[in-house]
C-alpha cells in the first residue's frame, strides 16, 4: 500500500486536479481534506472539460472511492447540485463518502464573508463562498457539522440559533426554522454518503490500498505559512491531510509538489515576481488564466525560488510536479527569482509580514525560450532543450526530483513517471 499527498506550492491554480487525474488510476481512494467550493480543479479528457468544486477528481474513474475528510467545510446544496451535474454527464457519484465531522457552511456564512469583504481597508479577494466564516464558527466553537443534521428539524433549529446568537447575528426564529428544514432536505438526500471517514481511510489503509489526498488551493494562501493576512482560512499544507482527514503522520508516505512553469495569484496580496502591462497580458492569455471558480483574471509572474523552497521544506515535498510548461513556448526569454534584494541586502528568505514582501526587490536570472512546441511531445527526451536546461535549472536549486511534466490541458498531455512514485513508496 502507499499514501501519496498532492499539495499545491504557489498560489493555488497549480493543476493539481490534472495531476491527480494523472496519479489516481493507481489509486482505490482519492480523499479531498481541506477548503471547500472556493477550489476549482480542472481536469480535460478529450473533448471533455471538468470543473470539480468540492468532489475529489478522482471521481471521473470508475472503482474509486471518494471521500471528503473532516477538514472540508461543506455547501450542502453545491455538493448537491455538483453530483447531479456529474450525474448527468454519466459519472456515478455512489462511492462517495462524506465526513459526518465536515463543517457545513450557512448562507450567513456567505453574507458574513461579503459584508466583511466590503468592510475591510485590506480587502483579501475571498471568492465569497462563506469559507472564513465557517472556519471560525469551527474554531470558535459554533459551527454545525454534516452529522449534526441527523437529529430532528426542532433541535437543529435551536443550533442554529445558537450560532446565529453567539456569532452576533440578529434572527428571526422562523428564519431559523426554515433554514433547519431546508438543512434537513440536503441531509436526506446525501444520508447514505455520510460516514465516519477517518475509519473508512484508515481501515483502508490497513487493507493495503493506495490512498491518494487531494490538496486544495496552496501553500502561500495557507493560514498559517502563506501571506498572511491574504489566505485563505485553512491549512492547504501537508500537515493539513492528518489533520483534515484523520490519519496519522506516520502514514504518509510521498509528498507532490505542484508549481507551475511560471506564477499566478487570484485574489489581493503580495505576489513579489508579478509581471504587469503587456508581459502579463501575453501569459494570461496564453494560459488561460481565469479563475475557474470566480472567472477572475489571474495575476502572473515569474517563478520564485524564494518563495518555493519555503512551500517545499513546510509541505516535506518529495517530488514535484511542474505543470503548463506548454504555455512558455515561444517566449525569447524566462526569468527566475533566485534571490530577493531587502534593505540593499540578498536575501532567499521568505518574510512573514506583507509589508516586507510587498517592498523585496526580485533578483532574477533569466534563460533563453524555445521556439519549438512542447505539448507534441511524450518523453522528456524530446522536449526542446532550452526547456530542458530550464527545467534541469529548477530541479538543482530547488534540489528536488521533478517526476512530472504537465504539456498540455488534456490528460494525456503528461511526461512522467506516476506509477513509479506509487511503486517506490510501496510498503
Ligand atoms: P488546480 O486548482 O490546481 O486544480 O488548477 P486549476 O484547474 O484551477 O487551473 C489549472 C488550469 O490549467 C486548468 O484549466 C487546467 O486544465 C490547465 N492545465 C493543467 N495542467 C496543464 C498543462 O500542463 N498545460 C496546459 N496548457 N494547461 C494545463
Ligand atoms: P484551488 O484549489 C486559487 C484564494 C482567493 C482569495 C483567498 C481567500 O483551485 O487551487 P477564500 O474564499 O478561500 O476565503 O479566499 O484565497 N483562493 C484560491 N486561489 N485557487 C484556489 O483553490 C483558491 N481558494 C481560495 O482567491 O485570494
Ligand atoms: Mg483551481
Amino acid at each position: 500500500m502507499s499514501t501519496v499527498v498532492v499539495v499545491g506550492c504557489q498560489y493555488g491554480d497549480e493543476g493539481k486536479g490534472k495531476i491527480v487525474d494523472y496519479l489516481a488510476p493507481n489509486a482505490n481512494m482519492v480523499v479531498r481534506f481541506g477548503g471547500g467550493n472556493n477550489a476549482g480543479h480542472t481536469v480535460v479528457v478529450g473533448k471533455e472539460e471538468y470543473k470539480l468544486h468540492l468532489i475529489p477528481s478522482g471521481i471521473l474513474y470508475k472503482n474509486i472511492d471518494c471521500v471528503l475528510g473532516n477538514g472540508v467545510v461543506i455547501n450542502l446544496l453545491e455538493m448537491i447540485q455538483e453530483i447531479n451535474r456529474l450525474k448527468e454527464r454519466g459519472i456515478s457519484t455512489d462511492s462517495l463518502f462524506i465526513s459526518d465531522r465536515a463543517h457545513v457552511i450557512l448562507p450567513t456564512h456567505i453574507i458574513r464573508d461579503n459584508a466583511s469583504e466590503e468592510k475591510r481597508k485590506d480587502k483579501i479577494g475571498t471568492t465569497g463562498r462563506g469559507i472564513g466564516p465557517t472556519y471560525m464558527d469551527k474554531i470558535g466553537r459554533v459551527g454545525i457539522r454534516v452529522g449534526d443534521l441527523a437529529q430532528t428539524t426542532y433541535s437543529i433549529g435551536l443550533m442554529i440559533g445558537k450560532n446565529w446568537d453567539l456569532t452576533g447575528i440578529h434572527y428571526q426564529s422562523a428564519e431559523a426554522t426554515a433554514l433547519a428544514a431546508d438543512l434537513k432536505e440536503y441531509y436526506d438526500i446525501l444520508k447514505k454518503h455520510i460516514i465516519n471517514t477517518s475509519d473508512y481511510i484508515n481501515l483502508a489503509i490497513r487493507s493495503k490500498k493506495n490512498i491518494l489526498f487531494e490538496g486544495a488551493q496552496g501553500l502561500l494562501i495557507d493560514v498559517d505559512h502563506g501571506t498572511y493576512p491574504y489566505v485563505t482560512s485553512s491549512n492547504p499544507s501537508a500537515g493539513g491531510v492528518c489533520t483534515g482527514s484523520g490519519v496519522g503522520p506516520s502514514k504518509i508516505d510521498h509528498v507532490v509538489g505542484v508549481i507551475k512553469a511560471y506564477t499566478t495569484r487570484v485574489g489581493e496580496g503580495p505576489f513579489p515576481t508579478e509581471l504587469h502591462g503587456l508581459q502579463a497580458d501575453d501569459i494570461r492569455d496564453r494560459g488561460n488564466e481565469f479563475g475557474t471558480t470566480t472567472g477572475r483574471p489571474r495575476r502572473c509572474g515569474w517563478l520564485d525560488m524564494v518563495a518555493l523552497r519555503h512551500a517545499i521544506n513546510v509541505n516535506g515535498v518529495d517530488s514535484l510536479a511542474i505543470t503548463k510548461l506548454d504555455i512558455l513556448d515561444g517566449l525569447t526569454e524566462i526569468k527566475i527569482c533566485r534571490a530577493y534584494e531587502v534593505n540593499g541586502r540578498v536575501s532567499d528568505v521568505f518574510p512573514s509580514a506583507p509589508g516586507d514582501l510587498y517592498q523585496v526587490r526580485p533578483i532574477y536570472e533569466t534563460f533563453p525560450g524555445w521556439t519549438e512546441n512542447s505539448s507534441n511531445v511524450s518523453k522528456w527526451s524530446l522536449l526542446p532543450q532550452a526547456a530542458k536546461d530550464y527545467i534541469d535549472h529548477i530541479r538543482t536549486v530547488l534540489k528536488v526530483p521533478i517526476k512530472i511534466i504537465g504539456n498540455g490541458a488534456e490528460r494525456d498531455k503528461i511526461i512522467g513517471s506516476g506509477k513509479e512514485i506509487w511503486d517506490e513508496t510501496r510498503k
